[in-house]
């Protein structure tokens, strides 16, 4: 409905379209004055079915730190779902309050069907398991600030990478880019789905699957941890047998390259030991930041305003 963009899924965004979002938040951070005005008088609705902290209040700072207003909830019983109403209804009547909609959504596709109902753009702030784009862009707006480049590295993936929606589109993303190696560190029972990997053959990336943290770490340019996705299992059973299959602790990072760079979308329960928060090469605090401004660059690019 409308003539606007969504971002449901991050390859919804044209590569030179990253770039330019990258450009924007490096010069938000170079001159953030030049930017504290321009979404006067805009609102934003943050509308959150499911918990969250960084998502929801980097989207709320990000507006804020451009001069606009927030407004939603930050649970579903808070809204009016919990009296039944649906997310189309929902979403029509953000539409009538806000110029622009963040959405998350325990349940796969909901972003994109609320979409369709929506008269200004929609943004997918996660949709259970499936993908999470405006972490994918906080999580390249790292690497690019860390590494200088988005292409050019070996990547870890490690943890959860069955449920985890954070690497599904992380993964979207980087296929874009040359000469990136792929390691992926799970369990077999948190292995990525086949329809990723697939997606990884058909891109002929290299790409493999080991078990050890340990052996992987030497030849690793970054490492994304990911938390085991409690809220995804079916019985806390299984979850209680994986949830530390794999703990980064301090000692294991001797091995490492000097420049590594090891990235979380965060909440961490405890797959990172807190002896790693003072490495320089502990990267995740800092990604969080860089989620404001690129939340900034978005919003202002899907409203026209850049
Ligand atoms: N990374 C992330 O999505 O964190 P929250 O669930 O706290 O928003």
């Amino acid at each position: 409905m409308g003539d606007h963009r969504n971002l449901i899924n991050i390859t919804d965004l044209s590569a030179a379209e990253i770039d330019h979002l990258i450009e924007i938040a490096d010069d938000i951070i170079a001159d953030p004055v030049k930017y504290q005005d321009m979404c006067a008088h805009k609102k934003l609705a943050t509308l959150f079915f499911e918990p969250s902290t960084r998502t929801r209040l980097s989207f709320t700072a990000a507006m804020m730190e451009l001069g606009g207003n927030v407004l939603g909830f930050d649970q579903a019983s808070s809204s009016s779902t919990s009296k039944g109403e649906s997310v189309a209804d929902t979403i029509i009547m953000a539409s009538c309050y806000a110029d622009i909609i963040a959405m998350r959504h325990p349940k796969e596709g909901a972003p994109f069907v609320g979409a369709q109902y929506a008269s200004v753009p929609v943004i997918n702030a996660g949709d259970g398991g499936h993908f999470h784009p405006t972490q994918t862009l906080t999580d390249l707006m790292t690497i690019h600030r860390k590494k200088g480049r988005l292409g050019g590295y070996t990547i870890g993936m490690c943890g959860d990478l069955k449920f985890g929606r954070t690497v599904h589109s992380l993964i979207n993303a980087l296929l874009r880019y040359d000469d990136i190696k792929y390691v992926m560190i799970s369990p077999e029972e948190l292995e990525l789905p086949d329809y990723i990997k697939d997606t990884l053959d058909e891109a002929g990336v290299e790409w493999k699957e080991v078990r050890s943290l340990d052996e992987a770490i030497p030849e690793l340019d970054i490492l994304y941890m990911t938390r085991v996705q409690r809220e995804r299992f079916f019985n806390e059973e299984d979850y209680i047998r994986l949830k530390d299959s794999f703990i980064l602790r301090r000692e294991m990072l001797d091995p490492a390259k000097e420049d590594l760079a090891i990235l979380h979308p965060l909440p961490r329960v405890n797959e990172i030991a807190k002896d790693v928060d003072d490495d320089p090469r502990a990267c995740y605090f800092y990604q969080a930041l860089m989620g404001k401004y690129i939340r900034m660059a978005l919003i202002l690019y899907l409203l026209g305003l850049k």
